[in-house]
């Protein structure tokens, strides 16, 4: 029996006979963290689609908690504390800041329900603290259709730390920010650590090394390598994987 909180283990998937996933294994403790890089196409999408029950795994199994959720339906899996955040914020834009935090809290109720009845004492603390972990504390009151970019997907992370899920699943954050926004986003994962355990995907080794957290590195479908931030820089597959691609993208850049 394996203390851990999430375990993938061999995990294959197939579109058409094309391995998306190619045994895929790691694991994850309760409050930890795990970041995937890997290039566009490398099937980090596909990964969380797998965790999250929406495509099924040819072979191999993932364990939550120790117990098999290969075969469960999405909505079982959340129910069970997965949360999967998309790159389109899932965030109520009519209602307030402060107000979506309180639906969060209520999780099991519908929204309009969930502000009709009364916030206990324990709500309201965790309202309070929540925003104060994504630093919208002076923009409770503004309706979530009014923030910016980057403050909007703080505000979902936040929604989904007020609903008491124990493992977020990110797929890249912070696509679209500013650098500036960028950075805050970091900082606000890391301080969430240990209250909820994280797997966060992206394609840019600069987001993932603010993170500090350990990689796994993923090319077609398989981990290439595994290792803390500078390993996995240092490492020459991965070098030649990164730097394949970036000079493709000059190359591009240098047609258009
Ligand atoms: N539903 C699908 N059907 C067929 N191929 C898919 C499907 N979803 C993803 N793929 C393919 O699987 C590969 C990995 O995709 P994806 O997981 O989205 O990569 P990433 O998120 O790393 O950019 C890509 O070649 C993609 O075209
Ligand atoms: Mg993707």
């Amino acid at each position: 029996m394996s203390d851990s909180l999430l375990q993938i283990d061999n995990v294959t998937v197939s579109f058409q006979g094309f391995k998306a996933l190619d045994s895929v294994s790691f694991s994850l403790a309760p409050g930890s963290m795990r970041t995937i890089i890997g290039p566009n196409g490398a099937g980090k999408s596909t990964l969380m689609d797998t965790i999250i029950g929406r495509v099924r795994p040819v072979s191999g199994r993932i364990l939550y908690k120790g117990s098999d959720i290969t075969r469960l339906p999405e909505y079982e899996v959340v129910r069970r504390g997965i949360c999967r955040k998309f790159q389109t914020p899932g965030i109520l834009p009519t209602l307030t800041v402060e107000e979506n935090i309180i639906v969060a809290a209520k999780r099991h109720r519908a929204w309009f329900k969930a502000l009709r009845t009364h916030i206990t004492a324990a709500e309201c603390d965790r309202v309070e603290e929540i925003l104060d972990l994504i630093v919208l504390r002076e923009k409770r009151r503004m309706l979530a259709a009014h923030l910016a970019h980057g403050a909007k997907q703080w505000l979902e992370i936040g929604m989904v730390v007020a609903s008491d899920a124990e493992l977020l699943l990110l797929d890249e954050p912070a696509a679209g920010m500013t650098h500036q926004e960028r950075e805050k986003t970091a900082n606000l994962i890391k301080r969430l650590i240990g209250r909820c355990a994280f797997v966060v995907i992206d394609h840019d080794m600069d987001f993932v090394e603010q993170l500090n957290a350990p990689v796994s590195v993923l090319h077609m479908g398989r981990i290439l390598c595994e290792g803390t931030i500078d390993e996995v820089r240092s490492n020459s597959q991965v070098k030649s994987v990164y730097l394949g691609r970036s000079l493709e993208a000059e190359a591009d850049y240098a047609q258009a």
